[in-house]
Order: structure tokens, then sequence, then C-alpha cells
């Protein structure tokens, strides 16, 4: 799919993107833009060269797709100097390749915080009451009357979350617990979350001024700490060689029986093959995942009834795509057009 066919700089995207504002913004600015529309999910490394081909000025690319030294030349080849992927995680992208060829590197932070936080509340929730399995229950048609043990599960309040990674996403999902569901709160980040020590420090204050039951808490100084205390664990570290496996099967054993975990961050953070086993022997155990070691999720998951999974969902809210897609146009945009590049991973 071609607009503006005799723009002068050449914009390839490597997947239809939603809303129409991010074409908009970058054929008003003499953009020709190219958008690849083969159906296949995962294209390859060839795939994008071809569509790079002889000259191209920047490319918006997906989480999916290999970006490192063989695209990065190959754009560099082209002439081209930009290059925006769309999402804010870009484990995808060998910055270092990028930097060599000469090609700048954006990302998508900001538009999803609350879109992802949101969805890491909902697989919480859907966990800890049990949705997913009533809904399946209600649709098998097994559904006779109110029992008193019908689909226990637990209440929020009171209860512990644990939070690993309190960069935005892992802070936003925080704050998402402690006020809207009291629940007390342990986190553990290598750097000061002082946005999220200043909220749970103000809403203490309110809660005392206004009378409530206080909720407690505290900054881990391991990530042990959190896995041990905690009764609804979510993961929102970046995914790279220290976080490979971060929740592996030593980590998943020194969880509580009854744990929640929930994953919107990237799949290999946690070892799925250990999961899976976690999960089998520990029935009480439950996962919500939106994440998995894609691209596929791993045989075995999908067949436990105490696991909840999404296909990478997090922030697929219709503001925040469309956001997502315009801050990609204007990262690729502004280092053509010579404006700062809105968001640059090395900044
Ligand atoms: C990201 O942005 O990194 C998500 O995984 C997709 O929104």
């Amino acid at each position: 799919e071609v607009w503006n066919p005799n723009g002068k700089y050449r914009v390839v995207s490597t997947k239809p993107m939603p809303g129409t504002r991010w074409i908009r913004l970058l054929t008003d600015q003499d953009c020709r833009v190219e958008i690849c529309t083969q159906r296949k999910t995962i294209l390859s490394v060839d795939d994008i060269l071809a569509l790079i081909g002889d000259k191209c000025d920047g490319v918006i690319g997906q989480l999916t797709e290999d970006w490192g030294e063989v695209l990065f030349s190959g754009l560099s080849r082209a002439g081209g100097r930009a290059f925006s992927n769309m999402a804010v995680g870009y484990n995808n992208v060998d910055v270092n390749a990028a930097t060599k060829y000469g090609v700048a590197v954006g990302n998508t932070p900001g538009v999803l915080t609350e879109t992802t936080a949101e969805l890491a509340a909902s697989l919480s929730l859907s966990a800890s009451r049990r949705i997913v399995e009533a809904d399946e229950f209600m649709r098998a048609g097994l559904y006779d009357g109110w029992l008193p043990h019908l689909f226990v599960g637990n209440l929020l309040k009171g209860q512990t979350v644990g939070v690993i990674g309190a960069g935005r996403i892992g802070s936003a999902y925080a704050r998402m617990m402690v006020e809207g569901f009291k629940m007390n709160l342990i986190y553990y980040d290598l750097y000061q979350a002082t946005r999220l020590e200043k909220f749970v420090t103000a809403y203490g204050e309110f809660l005392k001024a206004s009378g409530e039951a206080p909720v407690t808490w505290r900054r881990a100084s391991t990530m042990e700490e959190v896995l041990r205390e905690a009764d609804v664990i979510s993961l929102h570290p970046v995914l790279d060689k220290t976080t490979y496996h971060l929740v592996n099967k030593e980590r998943l054993s020194m969880m509580k029986k009854e744990a929640i975990l929930v994953n919107c961050s990237r799949g290999p953070v946690i070892d799925e093959a250990a999961l899976v086993e976690h999960l089998k022997e520990n029935p009480m155990f439950r996962v919500g995942l939106d994440v998995f070691e894609e691209p596929y999720m791993k045989p075995g998951l999908a067949d436990m009834k105490n696991a909840i999974v999404v296909p990478h969902i997090a922030s697929a809210s219709k503001w925040t795509r469309e956001g997502m897609a315009t801050l990609a146009a204007l990262n690729v945009l502004g280092k053509i057009k010579g404006y700062p590049v809105w968001s640059d991973p090395n900044r």
C-alpha cells in the first residue's frame, strides 16, 4: 500500500498500523509511505531487506523482527538513517549495530503505560477470581444453580502485591493495585522508584487523614524477598541478558503455593518449561500471561486450568496503538527532517 507516491523521502512500515494520523503526519512532510500488507505475521530478515530495497530513508518496524547487523547495514546502504520500533521494548533491536551504521533508533514509551498496567491488573483479578475457568464452566452448560463453594477465589484487599521492575509500567500497575484494591505493596527495582514512592507516601497520609485502614509498602532489597512475600506478583523488567529466565525453577519454588504470577513484560523473563511443570505440581498456583517465549507459546501451557493466556495484547487499546504508531512515525520523521527524535533509547 503506497501513500503520497511522489513524496521525496521513502518511509517503509513493515506492518499496517492502527489509525491514519501517523500516515498523514508523514505524507504532509513530503514522505512517500509504503506499508507492507503481506499476511505473514512475522517477517524474516530477507523479507525486510526486500522491503528496504535500494533507497529507503526510514523504517517503522515491529517487535517480532530481528533488527541486527544485517538489517541496519541494509538500511544504511539504502541511505536510511532512521528506524523506530512500534513498541516500548526494544530487545529485538541491536542498538550498537544501528549506531555502527549511523541509524538512529526510536521506541514508543509513555502512551502504553496505563494500558499495559490495566491488562496486568485485569490478569491479576481474573486469576484471583478464576474468571476464565468460571466462564468456561458456564459455556459448557455446567451451571445449575448457586453453590457456596463454586469458584471460590481470593480477596485482593489486604493481600500483598509484589512488583518486580518498578519503571513506568510497574509503577502504574502498583498504584492501581494499591489504590484500587487496597493491597499492601512490596517492590524490587535496581533503581529508585521515586514517583511510586511519592505516591505511596502521599496515599498513606490520605488513608490516615480519612481514617481508613492503612496499607503497607516496602522496597525489597532482593527480588527473592518479593517472591517469598507477595500473594500476587507482576513482572515488569526489560528483557536483556540479565533478566533472561529470571523466573526459573528455583525462584518459582520460592513463591507461595497459592501465589499469582502475572507477566506483561517479555516472555523469556520466565522459563516457560519450568513454569508448566510448576503449574502441574501446584494446582493452586495461578498465572496470567500476555507474553511467551515467542513467537509461540510452549506446548503444555494452554492445557493448564491454572493459567490464563492472552496473545500479547497489553498495549492493545485503540488510543494507545494509534499513539504508538504516531510516535513511531514522529521518531522516523524527526531523524529525516532533523527534528529531535521523540524517543531515543540511547538518550
Ligand atoms: C511493547 O511496546 O514493548 C509491547 O510489548 C507491545 O506494546
